[in-house]
């Protein structure tokens, strides 16, 4: 069938997958704050050990992340949701703080469950690049969700076996 613009690309539904993208970028972009704030405040809750290095090298993979979707924010001529940001900042703050009175495994348990969306979202992110055929940001994109996807095993590797895990298994749905 031929597209709407008679050249092989239907302009409504590139501008439709277009915005879509912009809005799940958003979302991931201040969804990275929120993340890399909470990770600071986990390890730097955590006594030395080979867990909290991890989780301080997972906070650096957020920062990198957030800088990356944010070029490709820019690339697409858009940028931040400002009320996004404020709100996903206090989010990050807060939980950073959090992760000094809320004990060793909340923090590691909700870690683990937001990391499996983060990857999920940025597949979505990536077929919807593709749609748009912009070829370097869908392997960008899947990069992400690859590194996403390490985070969630690690986080469920160090859940694994927990007492509260059956019953948080059943109640959040995660592990
Ligand atoms: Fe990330
Ligand atoms: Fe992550």
């Amino acid at each position: 069938m031929r597209s709407s613009t008679g050249f092989g690309y239907n302009l409504p539904n590139v501008k439709r997958s277009k915005d879509r993208l912009i809005r799940i970028l958003q979302n991931a972009y201040s969804g990275e704050v929120a993340a890399a704030y909470a990770y600071r405040g986990h390890w730097g809750s955590l006594k030395d050990s080979p867990e909290r290095s991890r989780i301080k090298d997972i906070e650096a993979e957020e920062w990198d992340h957030r800088r990356r979707v944010g070029e490709w924010l820019t690339n697409l001529g858009s940028g931040p949701n400002m009320i996004r940001e404020k709100v996903f900042w206090t989010m990050g703050r807060t939980l950073g703080i959090s992760c000094y009175i809320s004990g060793w495994f909340m923090p590691m348990y909700f870690a683990g469950r937001l990391e499996s969306k983060n990857s999920e979202e940025y597949e979505d992110a990536a077929a919807l690049a593709r749609d748009l055929k912009m070829d370097e940001c869908v392997k960008d994109l899947l990069d992400m969700a690859r590194v996403e996807v390490e985070h969630e095993e690690f986080f469920r590797s160090v859940v694994a076996g927990h007492r509260l895990l059956p019953i948080m298994k059943t109640v959040f749905r995660w592990s």
